[in-house]
């Protein structure tokens, strides 16, 4: 079987994104299968995470594989001195593929390198977040019918958030017109709109952020100020509350229209937005098991032809 690493979004073609979105769609009509029995994941946490690593290790205990890991490096012989290098080459000796996150932008890539096993992503520094950027598309294209010609509202922290970065990156293939709604010491880096500028993505930037700016958003994506990456605290505190979604601000959204955040939330989506039918934070969520189920196939070389002819479902 053919291996394959899942470190960046970029690596990804538009047929093989749809591909990926396709065989989600499988495992979640049935999610529960054997399909994985026989293999090993290792879930590999140098931060602290809850949905991805639960829905990662949740996706592997729903196919059938076993699952493990650490969640806090502290408890790994890390705090040995063990070098990544020697860690991945350890963890390559028990199990079929890794998924890592790390504080270290780049951590990925270099696992991919010199491990004998396919490895995933789980979040890399402020780079990038290839798992939460396919379980975005898929909750985009289940709530819209498709990715094609969309506007995509990008909120609050896109100077530190690696789930928007992934996402313009991904969504280059689709035609969309990107709003970057953030304040100077938050606004997308100078990078990404030269990449952009490059992709033939359309953008536009704003500073307000109210119901009429964002009257004609198929996506809203909320973000959290990454408090974690701030080197100055106090630039945290002037910044950390500036962009507040509430229920009253929706009555001009457009009907199609859907909240999204990769979570956790802080304060920038008021609790009173969560009932509103524009909501889809938590259903966003749930689709992770769905796209990391096909990621996991994906990376051992289990194809979407294999997927559909599964006969080990557990209805
Ligand atoms: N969206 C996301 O990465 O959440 P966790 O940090 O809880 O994994």
């Amino acid at each position: 079987m053919e291996k394959h690493n899942f470190v960046t979004i970029a690596d990804l073609t538009k047929e093989e994104i749809l591909y990926l979105i396709e065989m989600g769609q499988e495992f979640e009509k049935h999610p529960n299968r054997e399909i994985l029995k026989g293999k090993v994941v290792a879930t590999l946490f140098f931060e602290p995470s809850t949905r991805t690593r639960l829905s990662f290790e949740t996706a592997a205990n729903r196919l059938g594989a076993k699952v493990i890991g650490f969640s806090d490096a502290k408890a790994s012989s890390v705090t040995k001195g063990e070098t990544l290098k020697d860690t991945i080459l350890m963890v390559s000796n028990y199990a079929d593929v890794i998924a890592m996150r790390h504080y270290i932008e780049g951590a990925a890539q270099y696992a991919s390198e010199v491990a004998p096993v396919p490895v995933v992503n789980a979040g890399d520094g402020a780079h990038m977040h290839p798992s939460q950027c396919l379980l975005d598309l898929y909750s985009i294209y289940k709530t819209q019918g498709t990715l094609e010609n969309l506007n995509i509202y990008l909120v609050g922290d896109l100077r530190y958030g690696r789930t928007v970065h992934s996402l313009i990156t991904a969504m280059r293939h689709f035609n969309p017109t990107f709003h970057f709604i953030a304040p100077p010491e938050l606004a997308m880096p100078k990078e990404y709109k030269i990449y952009c500028n490059e992709h033939h993505i359309h953008y536009v930037e704003h500073e307000d952020f109210n119901e009429d700016v964002i009257a004609d958003a198929d996506i809203l994506y909320m973000t959290r100020v990454q408090k974690e990456r701030f080197s100055d605290l106090m630039e945290y505190e002037r910044v950390k509350n500036v962009y507040i979604l509430r229920n009253d601000m929706l009555g001009k959204a457009r009907p199609n229209m859907k909240i999204m955040h990769p979570l956790p939330r802080v304060n920038e989506i008021a609790f009173d937005v969560d009932n509103n039918p524009h909501a889809y934070y938590i259903q966003q969520a749930k689709n992770g098991l769905f796209a990391r189920e096909a990621i996991f196939c994906y990376c051992l070389g289990i194809t979407l032809d294999d997927v559909k002819a599964d006969k080990t479902i557990i209805d």
